[in-house]
């Protein structure tokens, strides 16, 4: 794809934040946040500065993976308000600036959708084939994504003696994504969600949506959805879940044609984070960042630090995957799947705030767009008395009243229980970090606005500056008109970084964007960098006459 106008490109630079409607602000005190609450908190969105609202699951589902098992696509689950609170949202959203994508779950259905429930009556239902069937299952099963839960991929329909796939919970059964009528389906939902006035979907569940029973090129169903996305909105996009290496990944892209997915979280530069703070050592987010194909010009990364589900680590090699376990997750009752850390970052690194705005830098400044989990801004932990994942899902921290400022429900009312220690909302809420100069809030703010400052993160040609240390990352972010240098230390000790850049005009300056800073390179590009502990810099190279704000 060729890009001819790069304004309605507005995914390569976002900011894109991730909530559950269910559990951010509940605005009726009946215990579980709604989309009233929300649209009272667009406000609060726009100040922080993001550009990008994804909402999780908020449709009609029996809540046994968390909205994940849908059965009405076109609805809305009633504890959160009905469709015209769900536009509401929308149009203020839109109102200030601020675009929204929301979750397609279209791998599985809940075994409770009305499709199922037709399938099970019999083979000759019409419905049958909406899934996928066998009369044996298949010799070599691939691995259920909740190994420890579910034995095998294929459960047993004891009235029919077939067998139906799904890939995740065994409630939540594969749609037969080659059978042309549930194609029809699945586009019939995304042109309903354009309509309401979205800007683009998070795909859930990629790898397991393609077929690969039919002889037909897998990627050519990715292929169609993008290419109708384009047809109901010139300017929508495809954010898909993908956790597979990075080549892999770059066929999900669609590879040098980019007419697949639009975005991908990378999952291998997230792992890799992990692994770094873990040792201290930059060096596994280098060889991530160098193991990245070049993308399309219209295709982005999405950067992230947390989500919803458990961090895993299921492409590090067994050996690191278990230095991060001893590392930040000791206790076994912090590890899920055997794979995964069910824990958010500021409880792993005791709170330290120079090595959380490090991170968080750090992430902001990676070659893609950033995606925050809401809470994240604030530094909210865990409550690890929850089960499974819901430990991460915890209300929002609003202030450090009854139930955090969630709601005014009584507690035993609440949809889940609120975090409680010293991460909880008595340390560490909204309104306390709002007005306060040095708060982590404060800090995101200003991370968010020079991000939307530097268009070359977004845009820019990408390169590792060579230095001498293990701990430090360096890299830089080139287009045409401008040129950015990202300089952290996952280390605790401080250094002077040496680093040298190529073509500076004479009377080039460096300028530091969080610092009052100003560096002078010599005439062969030659500059020092000095660095905290876990200190971390955004350079701007500003060459002569060159008009742009620092
Ligand atoms: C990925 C989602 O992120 C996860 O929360 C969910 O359980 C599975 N897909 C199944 O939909």
């Amino acid at each position: 794809m060729k890009v001819t106008d790069t304004s309605d490109l507005w995914w390569k630079t976002a900011v894109v934040y991730n909530l559950d409607v269910e559990t951010y602000l509940d605005w009726n005190d009946d215990g579980t946040g709604d989309f009233q609450g929300l649209a009272h908190r667009i406000d609060y969105l726009a100040e922080l500065g993001v550009t990008c609202l994804w909402l999780a699951p908020f449709y009609p589902s029996p809540q046994k993976d968390n909205g994940y098992d849908i059965t009405d696509y076109y609805g809305v689950d009633p504890r959160y308000g009905h469709l015209g609170d769900v536009v509401e949202v929308f149009r203020t959203a839109k109102d200030r600036g601020i675009r929204v994508i929301v979750d397609l779950v279209v791998n599985h259905t809940s075994d409770q959708h009305p499709w199922f429930k037709e399938a099970l009556k019999g083979k000759d239902n019409h419905f049958r084939d909406y899934y996928r069937w066998r009369d044996t299952p298949p010799a070599n099963q691939a691995e259920n994504a909740f190994p420890d839960v579910e034995d095998g991929t294929w459960f047993l329909d004891e009235k029919s003696g077939q067998y139906y796939r799904h890939s995740f919970y065994r409630h939540q059964p594969d749609l037969n994504t080659a059978n042309p009528e549930v194609r029809d389906e699945i586009a019939k939902i995304i042109g309903f969600w354009f309509q309401l006035g979205v800007d683009g979907f998070r795909v859930d569940a990629v790898p397991y949506l393609l077929d690969d029973d039919t002889p037909d090129d897998p990627y050519d169903f990715l292929r169609t959805l993008r290419r109708y996305v384009g047809r109901r909105s010139g300017t929508g996009m495809l954010l898909g879940e993908v956790n597979l290496p990075h080549d892999e990944q770059y066929e999900f892209f669609g590879e040098e044609d980019g007419d697949g997915l639009t975005m991908q979280f990378d999952f291998v530069t997230n792992q890799a984070l992990y692994l770094a703070l873990a040792r201290e050592d930059a060096r596994p987010i280098a060889e991530s960042l160098r193991s990245r194909p070049v993308l399309e010009s219209s295709n982005q990364w999405g950067n992230f630090v947390r989500n919803h589900d458990e961090l895993n680590l299921n492409q590090l090699s067994e050996e690191d995957r278990q230095f991060v376990f001893e590392q930040f997750a000791p206790d076994e009752s912090m590890r899920l799947h055997g794979r995964g850390i069910r824990r958010r970052l500021p409880p792993l690194i005791d709170g330290d705030p120079r090595r959380l705005e490090m991170v968080y830098s750090l992430m902001f400044s990676l070659p893609g767009a950033p995606v925050l989990y809401y809470g994240e801004e604030i530094g909210m932990g865990e409550n690890l008395d929850l089960p499974d994942r819901e430990a991460v899902r915890s209300p929002m921290q609003w202030s450090d009243q009854e139930n955090g400022g969630f709601s005014g429900a009584s507690k035993r009312k609440l949809v889940t229980a609120v975090t409680g220690g010293g991460f909880g909302p008595e340390y560490v809420n909204v309104a306390q970090q709002r007005h306060a100069e040095s708060s982590l809030f404060s800090f995101f703010r200003a991370l968010i606005r020079t991000y939307r400052n530097s268009p070359e993160i977004g845009w820019g040609e990408f390169s590792i500056v060579e230095q001498p240390f293990d701990a430090v990352l360096a890299h830089t972010m080139r287009t045409e008109t401008g040129q950015l240098l990202a300089v952290h230390n996952l280390g605790s000790e401080p250094h002077t970084v040496p680093v040298a850049l190529d073509d500076l005009e004479p009377g080039t300056r460096v300028v530091d964007l969080f610092h009052d800073h100003i560096l002078e390179p010599d005439e062969k590009g030659r500059f020092d960098v000095p660095l905290d502990g876990y200190g971390h810099r955004w350079l701007r190279v500003v060459h002569p006459g060159d008009k742009r704000l620092t």
